[in-house]
């Protein structure tokens, strides 16, 4: 008998993660069905998309004359938060940057879908509002980001018996630079990620480790761990994801090639397990000597900054997401040099006016806010 395909909206499919999505996709073909894509001005290969997988519904940027070639191909344009809650679609992928997903999130979830979540901005900036209005229609998020995505697979079958929860991170492309010579960096020098092909935004959040505080934070909310219980280690061979200490001292970990489509089947799969021959297989042999070390504060200022800000709750989260977001744009355009990523991120936050117990559009609103100061004191 022939399985019901899932139907799949994926926000952001023309990225990185997205294409990654849909490789997944077409390696099984009689297990999905894409029933709506988004992407904002990659319009070729939204169109491409489009023509390979024939969605009904897609959503993007540009003029009608711009898609008029998509239309022609019967498929509806919609809203982002129309596609995410719309009958035909039982999971949504946000594989966009930034604050876009968070709206078509929670709409999923009201309209009682699961969600694969790569974007992490979602949960770092509203991590308390997602993950309760989850609890309460009863969804599921399934952490599509590489490590969030280990502790959920080292935590599966586990009582919540947590004692602490070990997130690895590569140190991103400056690892090695001198600490004194970071501030010279190019951006094409912070793009360089030693292990991990990504787009541009998290490549350079990987090199200011902000990338991790996120994932600290995801952690936090996601999996219910207190801020304390949470720390990170540099592991530059990216082959361990995650490890999760259970109460008997008993340590977990999930490990494999740095290959993202690995984590984006897991959760396009949940709950089964699927051979993929596409995949690259762990070869520890080959893979040689795995390292570990402790992360240097002198290097990465954002880290320490980041989690205190998120501590602080109500819209301190979004606001950081947005001047990170400003700053991360100012740096790759060449307005600021790499270190001074985390001085326009603090002077962005110190205009910052909480509102506590936000709403979502307070959320939003904070983070638009944040990032239009840290835009006008770069320019
Ligand atoms: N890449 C990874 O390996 C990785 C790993 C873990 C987590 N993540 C997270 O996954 C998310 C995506 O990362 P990425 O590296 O895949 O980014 P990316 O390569 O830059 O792709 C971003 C995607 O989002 C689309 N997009 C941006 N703004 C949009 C908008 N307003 N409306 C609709 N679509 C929009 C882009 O469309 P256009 O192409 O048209 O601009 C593109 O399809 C981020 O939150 C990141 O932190 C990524």
């Amino acid at each position: 008998m022939t399985p019901t395909k899932k139907r799949l909206a994926i926000l952001g499919s023309t990225g990185s993660i997205g294409t990654q999505t849909l490789d997944i996709v077409r390696a099984f073909p009689d297990e999905f069905r894409v029933v709506g894509l988004a992407a904002r001005r990659s319009l070729a290969l939204l169109e491409e998309q489009v023509r390979e997988f024939s969605p009904s519904l897609f959503s993007c940027e540009g003029t009608s004359h711009e898609k008029e070639s998509i239309l022609s191909q019967g498929c509806r344009e919609c809203a982002l938060d129309d596609m995410a809650s719309h009958p035909d679609v039982d999971m949504l992928v946000t594989a966009t940057t930034g604050d876009v997903a968070l709206a078509p999130t929670c709409a999923a979830i009201e309209a009682g879908k699961d969600v694969a979540l790569a974007n992490k901005e979602t949960v770092v900036m509203a991590g308390e509002i997602v993950t309760g209005l989850a609890a309460r229609h009863g969804t599921a998020i399934l952490p599509l980001d590489s490590e969030p995505n280990a502790i959920w697979q080292c935590m599966r079958g586990e009582a919540p018996e947590v004692n602490r929860l070990i997130i690895t991170g590569s140190g991103g492309a400056l690892r090695d630079t001198p600490i004194d010579r970071l501030a010279d960096v190019t951006p094409a020098d912070a793009l360089k990620h030693p292990t991990w092909r990504m787009g541009a935004k998290i490549t350079v959040d990987s090199a200011t480790l902000m990338n991790k505080a996120f994932e600290v934070i995801e952690a936090r909310w996601l999996f219910g761990v207190p801020w304390d219980d949470i720390e990170i280690v540099i592991h530059p061979q990216s082959v361990v994801h995650s490890l999760v200490e259970f109460l008997d001292g008993s340590v977990k970990a999930q490990m494999g090639q740095p290959d993202m489509r690995l984590p984006i089947q897991c959760a396009l799969f949940h709950p089964r397990r699927v051979r993929n021959g596409n995949l690259p297989k762990l070869d520890l042999p080959r893979t040689g000597t795995l390292t570990f070390a402790e992360w240097d504060p002198e290097r990465y200022p954002c880290f320490n900054l980041a989690i205190e800000v998120a501590r602080r709750g109500g819209t301190w989260p979004a606001a950081l997401c947005g001047a990170d977001e400003a700053a991360v744009e100012m740096f790759l355009a060449g307005n600021i040099g790499f270190t001074e990523i985390a001085d326009l991120i603090q002077e962005s936050l110190a205009g910052h006016s909480d509102v506590p117990d936000p709403s979502i559009p307070d959320t939003i609103a904070a983070a638009k806010s944040a990032m239009a100061r840290a835009r006008a004191a770069a320019l």
